[in-house]
């Protein structure tokens, strides 16, 4: 099962290889080569406008897979009327008919649906609330089947994740409803059958699509989240198909996380009970004064927080199928407005575009697979071998196997860490040289040294196969991989499963 969704990832990965050459290493290659989706939620007029300079959208076609638009599928948006929707942004995001695309598939992003139902009558269209004393219950239901039908039918194969249902918990005090339900429009015409009606609608319109219920305050072993929980059972036990929870994950820096706590305990929960999940909107808010952090050090708090959350998505994945931050630069959070300019800063990106602590920390997380030293680099197939330069003093010196026992220093490697995600290859022999690559596009790709102008050709991207297994991929072309060919000859060639691309990597 999960040798198959690797499989299906990797052909994935292969098709979006055409956006990727434009772009240096960020967290969607990282996270991609350790199996996990990265997302964001964007402001689809934001990505129309292509604004600031187009930093937004670079940065976003670097980063990440996913892409959750942040108000364009909310009913409020969407639903003006009976039979009467407004389409626009997310035409222009998927395309308005089934074989047509939109900015999305044109920029190899996938898109999470976010939401159908939100059961909170601040979120439901006015135009509807104001008839709720006029019609029926049996009315009602039909509109949200013709509502559901028409946005999930209309993108049908295009959303591959929709939550369904949003926030339909009250937070702490019980009251009398079952689940602790929120008092809502469609609990007052429904009862709690709303919920199963909703997922039943989602499923007739899409049934590849998999259906999630998005909750805040359910990430620990807490009330809320175990209402939801034997909520999301008993609409199973009706018969409906629940496949996911979205836990959003709007927290604040004092949180933490660790492993086997509450947070651990539930994600466990879930999985017992057959239930994937997600991270969908996570952002870590921070005390600030202008716009700025009080205290530097919970700048550094947050980073951490931020990795300890993407160690937890990571232990559960492939259940846990994404890390979703709710935006990604604090020019654009809904954090500051909410508290009143008090806490903000929540975002991994700064105002300008520039990464903080929780960017590099995630970063490191995802894609350090070794410590700093002096290495032998074998491959598995031959085998007895090693990687060595042949002559140390000529730039673009040719790179070869050895099988003479390994021990010179033209055939160890210092292997260095470059915090964005890379490492250097320096021979032992001669520092000031390293590990080059020359034409990543050609079928054969070039691999020499060259001298220290230690520039994106010298950085390689490491992923671990267990033990001391990698590949090692340039990072201009992190979807190949370093790889012998001939007898002794090496270059840069596609992905294709085959022991001679993968190096065991042994400490000397
Ligand atoms: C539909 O949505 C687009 C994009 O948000 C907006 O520009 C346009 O004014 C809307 N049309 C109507 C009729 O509300
Ligand atoms: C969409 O493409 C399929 C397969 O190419 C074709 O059979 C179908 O007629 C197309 N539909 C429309 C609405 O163009
Ligand atoms: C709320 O109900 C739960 C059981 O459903 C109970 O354990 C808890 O004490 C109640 N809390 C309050 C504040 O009434
Ligand atoms: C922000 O200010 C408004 C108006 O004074 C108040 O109602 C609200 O509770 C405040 N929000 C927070 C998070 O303090
Ligand atoms: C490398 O070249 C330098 C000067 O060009 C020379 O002094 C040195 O002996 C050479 N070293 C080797 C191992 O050939
Ligand atoms: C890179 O490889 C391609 C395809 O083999 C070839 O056309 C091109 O000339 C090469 N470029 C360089 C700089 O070697
Ligand atoms: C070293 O590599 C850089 C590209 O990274 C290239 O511009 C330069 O020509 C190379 N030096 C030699 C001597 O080949």
């Amino acid at each position: 099962m999960i040798r198959e969704w690797r499989l299906l990832f990797w052909v994935c990965l292969a098709i979006n290889s055409v956006v990727e050459a434009q772009n240096p290493l960020g967290l969607r290659a990282s996270s991609a080569l350790r199996g996990i989706l990265f997302g964001t939620a964007a402001n689809v007029n934001n990505l129309r406008k292509d604004v600031d300079g187009g930093q937004y959208n670079s940065f976003i076609k670097k980063n990440y897979h996913v892409i959750e638009p942040e108000n364009d599928f909310k009913p409020m948006k969407l639903w003006h009327g009976i039979n009467n929707y407004n389409w626009s942004n997310c035409d222009w995001l998927l395309g308005a008919t089934t074989n047509s695309t939109g900015w999305a598939q044109q920029n190899g992003m996938q898109i999470r649906g976010h939401t159908l139902v939100w059961a909170n009558d601040k979120n439901i269209p006015n135009w509807l609330l104001k008839q709720e004393s006029s019609i029926s219950s049996e009315k009602v239901k039909s509109l949200m089947y013709d509502y559901i039908h028409a946005v999930v039918g209309r993108y049908r194969g295009k959303v591959p994740w929709w939550d369904v249902v949003n926030e339909a918990i009250d937070d702490s005090k019980n009251n009398s409803r079952p689940f602790n339900l929120r008092d809502n429009f469609w609990y007052r015409k429904l009862g709690p059958d709303f919920v199963k009606y909703a997922f039943i609608f989602a499923q007739q319109a899409d049934p590849q699509a998999k259906l999630y219920y998005n909750d805040y305050n359910n990430e620990d072993m807490g009330t809320k989240a175990t209402r939801g929980f034997e909520m999301l059972k008993w609409v199973r036990s009706q018969g409906a198909t629940v496949h996911g929870i979205g836990m959003q994950w709007h927290i604040r820096v004092s949180k933490n996380v660790k492993f086997a706590d509450q947070h651990y305990q539930n994600a466990q929960r879930l999985i017992d009970n057959s239930f994937e999940f997600m991270v969908t909107e996570l952002d870590v808010a921070i005390q600030i004064n202008d716009g700025n952090p009080r205290d530097p050090n919970d700048v550094e708090k947050q980073g951490l927080l931020y990795r300890s959350i993407l160690k937890y998505v990571l232990y559960f994945s492939p259940k846990c199928r994404a890390l979703i931050t709710w935006g990604f630069t604090d020019r654009y959070s809904w954090v500051p407005a909410f508290y009143n300019g008090t806490e903000g800063a929540a975002l991994p990106i700064d105002w300008n575009y520039q990464p903080k602590l929780a960017y590099w920390q995630m970063q490191e997380e995802l894609a350090r697979v070794l410590p700093n030293g002096n290495y032998r680099l074998s491959p598995e197939y031959p085998p007895n071998k090693c990687l060595g330069v042949y002559d140390n003093n000529i730039t673009r010196s040719v790179i070869q196997l050895y099988d003479d026992g390994c021990n010179t220093p033209n055939k160890k490697w210092t292997i260095t860490w470059l915090n964005h995600g890379t490492y250097r290859l320096s021979p032992v022999s001669t520092s000031v040289h390293a590990l080059s690559t020359y034409n990543t596009t050609a079928s054969i790709g070039e691999v020499k040294i060259n001298n220290s102008l230690f520039d994106i050709n010298q950085e390689w991207v490491f992923s671990s196969y267990g033990k001391n297994l990698f590949r090692i991929r340039p990072r201009s072309a992190w979807w190949r991989a370093l790889s012998v060919y001939g007898t002794t000859n090496v270059g840069i060639i596609d992905f294709i499963n085959g022991d001679n691309k993968r190096w065991t990597v042994t400490s000397i």
